[in-house]
């Protein structure tokens, strides 16, 4: 069963699973089914916050519970409390759960010298924020602490996915280069030299790496990362070929020049680097596609995501709502002005 089956990683891991010879039900509150999947796999409606119902929906049992909406520590509990008829589950938790050696993680980024300075690439041995309830990186932490404890009850593998891509989803970053392609915007400026790295994680690969601990079960947790953690600029340039495209990119050293100017969803003051090497000793994990590769299908999705809305923050509400409170990601009018400045 996997839970948050008509998300963005939800569709690709019931595929994953009903092609690797698993009968799957996908469950989600609306029901919904993806057309990719085959007609073995049977939809189901559900809403995971009911604990009765998500209890019945397990019923006499399940051999695998794949868990994409596990975001409180009350969740993890949950889980656990049906491992006598849940054979092994997957949940899905972030490289966000990280902090540095002095106590800087994802929550403290905004604060003056708050980003985080992590080893590169970040390990699963890196620690961790403290477990709490106030902040989405502390309630993940929670959820881990809560579903390891419970391992012997029910294996559980965690993985800490990096930035997530691919179709349906709901905040999508490569937006940020698709639109300017599709407005025609010749020019592009990168703050920090258009070389900063926030490791992506195609969906496809989080569904391989779902199938392959679905396959081993154990208490664990594995980074979720593509083979590659391409710059800023590498993923301009990427989005660019495969939409047939050339830009010309004016990097800025440093923090972006005047925000909104040279600030993409990517940004990062330090890398963010995932090392894949446990999943792959741990799960044999091999990537199943790359940064690059993976972006056709992404790129099409988006286009015809936009061309059916009358504007972009309506096509994606969420990515205005974290990404572009302000209004201003597609300043063209504030570019043009630092630009001519600095010409
Ligand atoms: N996006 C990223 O960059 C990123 C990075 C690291 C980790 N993650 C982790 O990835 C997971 C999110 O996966 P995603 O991006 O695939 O999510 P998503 O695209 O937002 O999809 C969420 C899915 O869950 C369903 N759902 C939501 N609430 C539910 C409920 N109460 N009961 C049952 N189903 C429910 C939704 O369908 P309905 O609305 O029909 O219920 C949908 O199928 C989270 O655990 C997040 O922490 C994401």
């Amino acid at each position: 069963m996997v839970i948050g089956a008509t998300g963005q990683i939800g569709r690709a891991t019931v595929l994953a699973l009903a092609e690797d010879g698993w009968d799957v039900t996908a469950a989600s509150r609306g029901g919904g089914r993806d057309a990719a999947w085959p007609t073995t796999v049977r939809e189901a409606r559900l809403d995971r916050e009911d604990d009765a119902a998500l209890a019945a929906a397990v019923g006499d049992g399940c051999e695998l519970l794949v868990d994409m909406v596990a975001f409180q520590a009350r969740h993890a509990r949950q889980l656990a409390a049906l491992g006598d008829r849940v054979g092994s589950a997957v949940v899905l938790s972030s490289v966000s759960v990280y902090e540095d050696d002095q106590g800087r993680g994802f929550d403290t980024q905004l604060e003056p010298n708050g980003f985080p300075r992590y080893p590169v690439p970040i390990a699963e041995t890196q620690r961790t924020v403290a477990a709490g309830e106030v902040t989405y990186s502390t309630r993940k932490v929670a959820i881990e602490r809560e579903l390891l404890a419970a391992g012997d009850r029910l294996p559980v593998t965690l993985v800490r996915a990096g930035a997530v891509h691919g179709p349906y989803c709901r905040t999508p970053r490569e937006l940020y280069f698709v639109k300017r392609v599709l407005d025609g915007r010749r020019t592009r400026v990168l703050a920090r030299g258009g070389a900063n790295r926030f490791h992506p994680v195609s969906v496809r690969n989080v569904a391989e790496l779902v199938r392959l601990a679905a396959a081993r079960p154990g208490s664990r947790v594995v980074n979720g990362g593509d083979p590659e953690a391409p710059t800023v600029a590498e993923i301009g340039a990427a989005i660019d070929s495969a939409m047939g495209f050339e830009s010309e990119t004016v990097l800025v050293d440093g923090p972006p020049p005047e925000p909104p100017v040279g600030l993409t969803p990517w940004d990062a003051e330090h890398p963010v680097v995932l090392d894949m090497g446990l999943a792959e000793r741990e799960l044999g994990y091999q990537p199943v596609t790359t940064y690059a590769d993976s972006l056709p299908e992404t790129v099409e999705w988006l286009e015809r995501r936009l061309r059916g809305a009358a504007h972009w923050r309506e096509a994606f509400p969420k990515m205005a709502a974290n990404y572009d409170p302000g209004g201003d990601l597609f300043d063209y009018t504030a570019e043009d002005a630092w630009l001519k400045l600095k010409r």
